[in-house]
């Protein structure tokens, strides 16, 4: 199949669409970005890579970091990790508070706010230094020691993320929070502020597609099976109460975030990841989301 041609030809239709949507706000620094950057890299497990547009501006990744960290976590902790967070689709936004009080403190799954700041308390409680030691598994991942924190994004967060301390704090009155809530959210702000580009991105994420096992070094990050639950995470709660959506047109594995990036994943087949910061109403990729639901259509690959 000649990718090159589908993605040129997909990048030019999905370009001239009229650009909806608006850059994330609420965290002021995110809106410092050009709205009508737009990226795209594909890349595959038997070294088929291809790039267009704007695939080597760095972007904030935002909550695909969640993926990484609950990786990161599973690997540390086990099944033990599934008594902390739950594995259902939220059908709420990705920031809600609602269903905590029901749920007595356990998030629905580890991609919403909630679940992802139990995850951070889960590597606090395992890690000497989380915040060193998050990059460095990232960084090791794909052997690119320039992926980084960005430092004006997570200070611009920690200014206004409000929700997310009430998150936390709602999280900790049932005991499910281990450690100071502050500390939680200043690594939780800290690894959501994580910055890379589409290619840095598509290649990051190919262990996902690779069984848990890194492409560069051929080094078993997680278990066969750790990789395959995170995948179906991805399908049922990667976009949110846009998950079912996603799953329907898309249907890939796969995460996005509020900085306009998207990753999806075809097991033992490929990456792709999509970058335009304009996002739809669920806080999803407007150009992203269409994007994507054009090259499986085309590609004829799904995993259904
Ligand atoms: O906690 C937040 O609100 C952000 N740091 C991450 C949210 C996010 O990316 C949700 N994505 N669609």
């Amino acid at each position: 199949m000649n990718f090159k041609e589908i993605i040129e030809n997909i990048y030019e239709n999905v370009k001239q669409v009229d650009n909806k949507g608006d850059l994330a706000s609420y965290i002021p620094e995110l809106a410092n970005v050009k709205p009508d950057n737009f990226g795209v890299y594909f890349s595959t497990l038997d070294h088929n890579h291809f790039g267009i547009g704007d695939y080597s501006e760095k972007f904030s990744i935002q909550s695909i970091a969640k993926v990484l960290s609950l990786s990161l976590a599973y690997h540390l902790l086990g099944e033990k990790i599934w008594e902390r967070v739950g594995v259902e689709p939220s059908g709420t936004a990705f920031n809600s508070l609602v269903q905590l009080e029901a749920d007595k403190g356990i998030p629905r799954n580890p991609f919403i706010n909630a679940g992802a700041i139990v995850v951070a308390d889960i590597l606090i409680s395992h890690l000497q230094n989380p915040k060193e030691e998050f990059l460095a598994f990232v960084r090791s991942i794909s052997n690119d020691s320039e992926i980084d924190y960005s430092s004006e994004i997570s200070k611009s967060e920690k200014e206004v993320g409000f929700r997310n301390i009430a998150l936390c704090n709602l999280i900790k009155s049932f005991g499910n929070i281990k450690n100071d809530p502050s500390d939680v959210l200043d690594f939780y702000f800290d690894l959501c502020s994580l910055e890379m580009n589409c290619k840095q991105l598509s290649e990051l994420f190919l262990f996902l597609a690779n069984d848990g096992c890194s492409l560069e070094k051929n080094k078993q990050l997680i278990s066969l099976s750790q990789s395959k639950r995170i995948n179906a995470l991805m399908q049922t709660c990667g976009f949110y109460d846009e998950s079912g959506e996603f799953a329907f047109k898309v249907g890939l594995p796969g995460k996005s975030g509020v900085g306009g990036g998207i990753v999806a994943i075809h097991p033992k087949h490929y990456t792709i990841a999509v970058y335009s910061p304009r996002l739809n109403v669920k806080g999803n990729s407007y150009k992203g989301m269409k994007f994507l639901e054009e090259f499986t259509t085309k590609t004829k690959l799904s995993i259904f």
